[in-house]
This record gives structure tokens, sequence and C-alpha cells, in this order.
């Protein structure tokens, strides 16, 4: 059989593409774990928008000035552009954001808007909401701890994936159209705020076939995640947070951000991340989140899970300040796709979301624009799609399906080197001769007889490695320390 479709993924990106295919189009939805295991699910501060049609330049203008103006700046106008009514779209459809007190649409402020633009739903569970709206649309088929190990491409032309079902079965899916809506690469770097199903292994794929990786340097720290935790992945601490009063502070309650930047609190999450690492560096001192400006239950109506997370971990919100540090977010790069969301050189593969790179977010991502890139480009790649309506000949696919080994026993320690040097080496603050051992490093595991998930994150991660030692200047969220 030939699916019409395969979509690699069940977050926003994928859902959203899924919910815009044709009924009639035969349709299959792979992810790891379970649907709702993904980033989209844990998404906190909201969706950003252009509020109406004058508030596009001004959209467009922050979205550059976060992205060190190093951003496509026709994706940015497209995502703009494309903003309200994407969203309006899902509202029409039942999607429900939280209203102010005249019942209209509650707009809110984050780091580096120039103005109130982001909708929330249900507070601070924006991603969880959008998730769950999409997931009951969705009419399609989706098989869940799938996790694709090959994408089967042949002169540009992809004819399908191939993916375990199970630690030592897989099996292989042909499509007329592939859609890779497979997040980003979280859990490669000791220290996150992802789903532990976000690894990477799609890129090291690409990387694998020849396809082009762009701004794989370009990696988004965020700067408020809970400390107190021992787990690789973070609690986060909503940048909306900061947008609606709550402000960081050394041990000794002094406000250290304004010393980096004028707009202190609010300034680009590059720059915010960098001046809390650099203040702790330098000082010793522990770095919080203090909330005492709001009032307990206007706190607790406006974030209530944020609020019962905390209260869970022993602390009485807004009138304790948390320990927080910065921790790997987002990834800006990713799979090199054209305007369409078409993967470059090929003809009938798509990327969109997180796992895409369009160059929309430049060198550093503004503030909750992640959630709306996933719902403006997944409507463009299925607009495209339909439009060309590519078909494959199975017969033309001449290679051959290889059998893979899901994990080995060496994997393990070699999985928790490799997150520590991403974490150590290619985080907020690099050094030239750190990046260029690591390299050696990955270099050196991919000769081991490794596991194939793990082979396809050391490709990740070799692939943002070099493109970090490549990239001699500081830009945006790759920072080098000068010797
Ligand atoms: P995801 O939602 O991450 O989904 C990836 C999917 O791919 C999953 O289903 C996964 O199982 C699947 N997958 C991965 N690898 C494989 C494989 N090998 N085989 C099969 N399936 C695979 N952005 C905003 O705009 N606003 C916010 O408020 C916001 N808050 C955030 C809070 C947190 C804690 C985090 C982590 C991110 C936040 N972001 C936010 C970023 C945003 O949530 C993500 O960038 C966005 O949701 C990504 O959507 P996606 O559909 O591309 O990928
Ligand atoms: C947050 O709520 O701080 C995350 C927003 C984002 O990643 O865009």
């Amino acid at each position: 059989m030939i699916y019409d479709y395969i979509i690699i993924g069940s977050g926003i990106a994928g859902l959203n593409a899924a919910r815009l295919i044709p009924k009639s189009k035969n349709v299959l939805i792979l992810c790891k774990k379970s649907p709702w295991e993904c980033n989209t699910f844990y998404a906190q501060g909201g969706i950003a928008s252009a509020v109406n049609e004058e508030d596009v330049p001004a959209h467009i203008q922050d979205t550059l000035i976060a992205g060190a103006n190093y951003n496509n700046k026709e994706a940015v106008k497209v995502l703009s552009e494309n903003s309200f009514k994407a969203i309006h779209d899902l509202i029409d459809d039942g999607l429900e954001f939280d209203l102010n007190d005249k019942g209209e649409l509650a707009f809110t402020k984050e780091a580096a808007h120039s103005r109130s633009r982001i909708l929330h739903a249900d507070g601070d569970a924006t991603g969880r909401m959008m998730h769950l709206f999409l997931l009951k649309q969705c009419e399609h088929e989706m098989v869940t701890n799938a996790v694709v190990n090959d994408i089967l491409i042949e002169d540009g032309v992809c004819y399908g994936v191939q993916y375990f079902t199970s630690e030592t079965e897989q099996t292989t899916a042909y499509a007329h159209n592939t859609i890779i809506a497979s997040g980003g690469i979280g859990s490669i770097y000791k220290y996150h705020t992802n789903s532990t199903t976000v690894a990477g292994e799609v890129q090291g794929i690409c990387f694998e076939k020849g396809l082009i990786l762009k701004d794989m340097e370009m990696m988004q720290f965020h700067p408020t995640v809970f400390k107190g935790t021992s787990f690789a992945r973070k609690t986060l601490l909503s940048e909306a947070l900061r947008g609606e009063g709550a402000y960081v502070v050394d041990e000794n309650d002094y406000r250290f951000l304004f010393d980096y930047h004028e707009d202190g609190e609010l300034a680009p999450r590059d720059v915010v991340s960098r001046s809390i690492f650099d203040y702790n560096q330098n000082t010793g001192l522990g770095v919080y989140l203090s909330f005492d400006k709001f009032e307990k239950n206007f706190f607790r109506k406006r974030f209530p899970n944020i609020y019962s997370n905390l209260n869970d971990l022993g602390y009485d919100l807004p009138f304790e300040r948390v320990p927080i540090s910065p921790a790997f977010h987002y990834a800006m790069g990713g799979i090199a796709t054209d305007i369409n969301a078409k993967v470059i050189n090929t003809k009938n593969l798509y990327a969109i979301g997180e796992a895409a790179c369009t160059g929309v977010h430049g060198a550093n991502r503004l503030a909750s624009n992640s959630l709306l890139e996933g719902i403006v480009f997944s409507k463009i790649a299925v607009e495209n799609i339909e439009k060309e309506n590519y078909q494959i000949q199975k017969s033309n696919y001449t290679k051959i399906i290889k059998t893979y080994t899901r994990n080995k026993n060496i994997d393990k320690d070699i999985k928790n080197i490799l997150r520590k040097i991403m974490w150590d080496n290619a985080a907020i603050v690099r050094e030239k001769y750190k990046l260029i051992d690591s390299l050696k490093q990955i270099e050196t595991f991919l000769k081991e007889d490794v596991g194939r998930l793990l082979f396809l994150r050391l490709l990740t991660a070799k692939s943002i490695l070099t493109a970090a030692i490549e990239r001699k200047e500081s830009l945006g969220a790759h920072f080098i320390k000068e010797k």
C-alpha cells in the first residue's frame, strides 16, 4: 500500500497538518511514545500573533530584532501576515483562548515584544489545550510508539520511512508525500525543558542523507527554569511570568539584569540567558525569580499550573522566590526548507515546526513564535502538497531496506557523555577549542558500534558542533567567548 501522506510527529505542526488534509486521503501519523509526549503539550506562555493588520509591521520588526536580523525576511513576513487568519481559523473550529473581563481575547506580553500580543489558554497551559484540541480533531490513522529510523530517499524523491515498532522490530511504510514534524533536539543536552521524545534523530537521518541542515549552531536557552530537581527535563517558568511582573534577583535581592540590558527581564531571551549565566559565573551568587509583585488570587488564576507544580515542590507562590537557571529550550536551526516548507533538494519531502529551518527565527526566536510557526507552515505545506499532487512509483526505489539495531549495551554511557559534552561546550557561552575537542570526541563515538538511535543523535550533535565551529563571530544565541 502507498499512503498519500506520512507525517512524522504528533505535535502542533504534525496534527495541524493532519487537520487540514482532506478526510478522503490516506494518512499515517507516526509518533514516539504517546501522542501527547511532545514539546507542544508542555508549551506554557502562549501563541504570538499580530493582533490585526496594523500590528503586522511591529510583529515583523520584533521578530527580526530578537533574531539579530539574521532571519529569512520572507519567512517572517509569511509568518506574521498569516498569523491572525491561522489563529482565527482555529477559534472558528472551536479552540478557546482565555478572554479578558470584557469577553475579548486576552493578549499578554512576553520579552522582546513591543506590545501585548500573546494569546493563552487555561492560563499557562496553552500547549496542552491546543494539543488536546488538535488531537480531538484528528481522524487519521496514528501509530504510537513508532520511532522513525530512516527515510527512504533516492534521487531527491522520498518514498517513505522505516520505523521501529518495538525494541527489536521495525517496519517500512510508503507514501506519495512525507512531512517531517518531529520537533527539535532537546534530549541531546544534559539540562533542557523538552519532552523526552524530542532527541533529533530525524535531523541525524537528514544529515546522513546529505540533506541540508541550516543554522544548527543557533540553539536557544530559556533563562528561567526551576533549578531544584535532579531530572534532565527541567520545569519551565514561563516568560509570561516576567511579561506580567515577575523579576530576576540574586540571593541578595539585587535586580542585576539592568546592568546587562536596558530592558532588564524583558530583553531578548538570548541576552537574559547569557546575563544570568555570566552573573552567576562571575559572582558565584544564586539567581532567583521573584513574584512579589503579584496578588495571590490573580497569580493562582493566571498561572494555575505553575502555581500548583511549585506548590507540590514546597514553594508558596507568589510569596517565595524560586531558584532558577537557564536550560536548553529550542532549536532555531533544523532541516532546511523553502518558503513552501519543502525540504531543499527534494521533490516530495516537507519539514514543518521545530524540526524545520525556513530561517524564520534567525539567530534567536522571539517568544511564542514557535506554536505560530507550527500552524502557519503546516498549512502552507499541505496546500503545496495538494497543489503539486506528487505521486511516487514504489518500484523506482532501488536501495536496500536496512535492518537496524535500536540500542546497544555501550549506548547508555555514551549517551550521557554526549549530553554532558553538549551542555558543557555547545551551550550558552562557547569556546572555539572546546567545540573542536567536542567534535573530535563525537567523531570517535561515531566509529563505535553504537545503536541506530544514538548514532543518529551523534550525527545531529556533529552538525551543531560543525556549524558552531564554522561561525567565527558571536551572533544571537551563538556566543563565542573571546580568549
Ligand atoms: P513537538 O510538539 O515537539 O512534537 C514532536 C513530535 O515528533 C512528537 O510527537 C514526537 O514523538 C515525534 N518524534 C520525534 N522524533 C521522532 C522519531 N524519531 N520518530 C517518530 N516520531 C518522532 N513555543 C511557543 O510558541 N509558545 C510557548 O509558550 C512555548 N512554551 C514552551 C514550553 C516548553 C516547556 C517547551 C519545551 C517548549 C515551548 N515552546 C513554546 C516551544 C514549542 O512548544 C515547540 O517548539 C513546538 O511545540 C514544537 O512543535 P512541533 O510540532 O514542531 O514538535
Ligand atoms: C515560555 O512560556 O516562556 C515559553 C515561550 C516560548 O518558548 O516561546
